[in-house]
C-alpha cells in the first residue's frame, strides 16, 4: 500500500512508490529504489517534505489510540451538522469525516475543545436589513471595474515591480533577486519562511539569490508577493470576523494546497501556496468594505443552513470568488493565480481545472478540521469529478493535516510578527 509520509519518518530501506522530484521538477530518486540515509539527506537538501512510500498492509505509520465513546459521540454529532451538505457515503468524504470526528473527540478529551463552545458554533448572528436598492448599489460598487473606486490600502511600489517581473517572460532570476533584496524587511521575511521547517531545506539559505537558485525565480516572486499582500492587509480592522482566524484559515489552505501539489509532484507548488493564501481574499473585502452585507450573508447562511458562498450570492448578488478575481486583476497578478481564486469553489468550470481543484480540496480539509475560519461553518461536499481529476486517494488527508498542524504556527509567526 502506498502511503505519503513525512521525510522525517522515512526509515532507510523504505522504497518510493513513484519517482521523486524536487520542487522544480528535477528528478531525484527513482521508484522502488530502497532509500538510504544518504537519499534521505538529499531529499531534505532539496526541500522535499513528503514522499510516497510502499508500506506493507499490516504496518501502519499512524496507528490511532482508542478514544472513549463519551468523547466520540458528541464529536460525531457535531461533525454531522458540519458535514450536513456532503455525501457521507462517498469514500473521500467518509474518510475526512472519520478523521475529523477523531480529532474533535481527542480535543474534547484533552480539554482544548468543549461541548459548550461546540454548541455556540452554529448560533445565528444578528443580521441586518438589506433593502433592494442598497443591494443594487453594492452590486455596482463591487463590480469590476468599479472595484477601482474602493479605497483599498495601497500596495508599495515593490509590489508592482514584482508583478512586472512575474508577467514579463524575459525577466531573469537576477531581476527577482535584485528587487527582493532591495527591500530588507521583505527579504528578511521571505528568507525566514524559506528557512522554516515548512520548506525543510537541510542547510540555511542566507540570501535571496540562493533562494532563487533553490526554489526558482517565479516561486520566490510569488512568495514575495504573498508576503506583501498579507503585510498590507493584516492590520485592517476585522469588524465581522476575527482577522487572526481569517489568516489562519488562509495560511492553512496554502499549506494544504502546497502539500497536495507536492504529493502530485507538481513543480509549481509555491503558486499553490499563494493561491491558498489568497483564495478567500474577496471575503476580506466584503467584511471590511461592506460589513452590513457581510453580516447579513453570514446570518442568512446560518438561518437557512446553506453555504456562505450561496448566501453571498443571495445577499450581495456577487460571490467572494468574483470579488477576489476583480481584485487580483486590478493588482495585475498573474492570470494563473487569479484563476485559483476565481474557481476554488467551482474548479470544473475552469479552463485548466487541476490547480483550482487542489485549492478546492485544500479548502474543504481546512474547513473540516476548523483551522481558522473565513466565515463558512459548513464543509463543502467533495465533487466526484473534481476528486477523480486530482487522482488523490483518501490516504492523503492525514499527511496534509499533519503538515498544517506542524507548520501553521511557525508560518503565521513569520508573516505577522517581526
Ligand atoms: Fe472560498
Ligand atoms: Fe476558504
Amino acid at each position: 500500500m502506498a502511503k505519503i509520509v513525512n521525510v522525517d519518518e522515512v526509515i532507510p530501506g523504505m522504497a518510493p512508490a513513484a519517482n521523486v522530484y524536487d520542487r522544480r521538477g528535477r528528478f531525484l530518486i527513482g521508484k522502488d529504489v530502497p532509500l538510504t540515509s544518504r537519499h534521505i539527506r538529499i531529499l531534505k537538501a532539496w526541500g522535499v517534505m513528503e514522499v510516497s512510500v510502499d508500506i506493507p498492509e499490516n504496518e501502519s505509520v499512524d496507528a490511532l489510540p482508542d478514544i472513549e465513546d463519551k468523547y466520540l459521540a458528541p464529536a460525531e454529532q457535531y461533525m454531522k451538522r458540519k458535514f450536513a451538505g456532503t455525501d457521507l457515503d462517498y469514500a473521500p468524504v467518509a474518510e475526512l469525516f472519520r478523521l475529523c470526528v477523531r480529532r474533535k473527540a481527542t480535543a474534547l478529551k484533552s480539554g482544548t475543545e468543549s461541548e459548550s463552545r461546540m454548541a455556540r458554533e452554529f448560533e445565528i448572528p444578528a443580521g441586518a436589513s438589506v433593502f433592494p436598492n442598497q443591494k443594487e448599489k453594492l452590486r455596482n460598487l463591487l463590480s469590476d471595474p468599479v472595484l477601482n473606486n474602493i479605497d483599498l490600502p495601497s500596495l508599495p511600489t515593490i509590489f508592482h515591480r514584482l508583478t512586472n517581473v512575474i508577467n514579463n517572460p524575459r525577466s531573469s532570476s537576477k531581476d527577482v533577486a535584485d528587487i527582493v533584496s532591495l527591500d530588507t524587511g521583505l527579504s528578511a521575511r521571505v528568507l525566514r519562511i524559506v528557512n522554516s521547517a515548512f520548506y525543510g531545506f537541510a542547510s540555511k539559505i542566507d540570501n535571496i539569490s540562493r533562494a532563487v537558485i533553490l526554489m526558482g525565480a517565479k516561486q520566490i516572486t510569488a512568495l514575495a508577493l504573498g508576503v506583501q499582500i498579507v503585510n498590507t492587509f493584516k492590520n485592517i480592522p476585522g469588524e465581522l470576523i476575527n482577522m487572526e482566524s481569517f489568516w489562519k484559515h488562509s495560511v492553512s489552505c496554502g499549506i494544504a494546497a502546497r502539500t497536495l501539489a507536492r504529493c502530485k509532484n507538481m513543480p509549481n507548488s509555491e503558486r499553490m501556496f499563494i493561491g491558498g493564501l489568497l483564495h478567500d481574499i474577496g471575503r476580506l473585502i466584503i467584511y471590511n468594505f461592506a460589513p452590513i452585507y457581510g453580516r447579513e450573508a453570514i446570518a442568512t447562511a446560518r438561518r437557512k443552513e446553506i453555504f456562505l458562498n450561496d448566501a453571498e450570492r443571495c445577499v450581495l448578488g456577487v460571490r467572494h470568488t468574483e470579488i477576489g478575481r476583480s481584485l487580483l486583476k486590478r493588482w495585475k497578478l498573474p492570470v494563473s493565480i487569479e484563476h485559483l481564486v476565481a474557481y476554488h469553489h467551482t474548479p470544473m468550470s475552469a479552463q485548466t481545472p487541476m490547480e483550482p481543484a487542489l485549492i478546492c480540496i485544500a479548502d474543504i480539509i481546512v474547513n473540516a478540521i476548523e483551522s481558522g475560519s473565513s466565515g463558512e461553518k459548513l464543509v463543502h461536499s467533495v465533487n466526484p469529478n473534481t476528486w477523480d481529476l486530482t487522482g488523490l486517494s483518501p490516504g492523503v488527508f492525514p499527511a496534509v493535516i499533519k503538515q498544517i498542524d506542524r507548520q501553521l504556527a511557525e508560518i503565521i509567526r513569520f508573516f505577522f510578527h517581526d
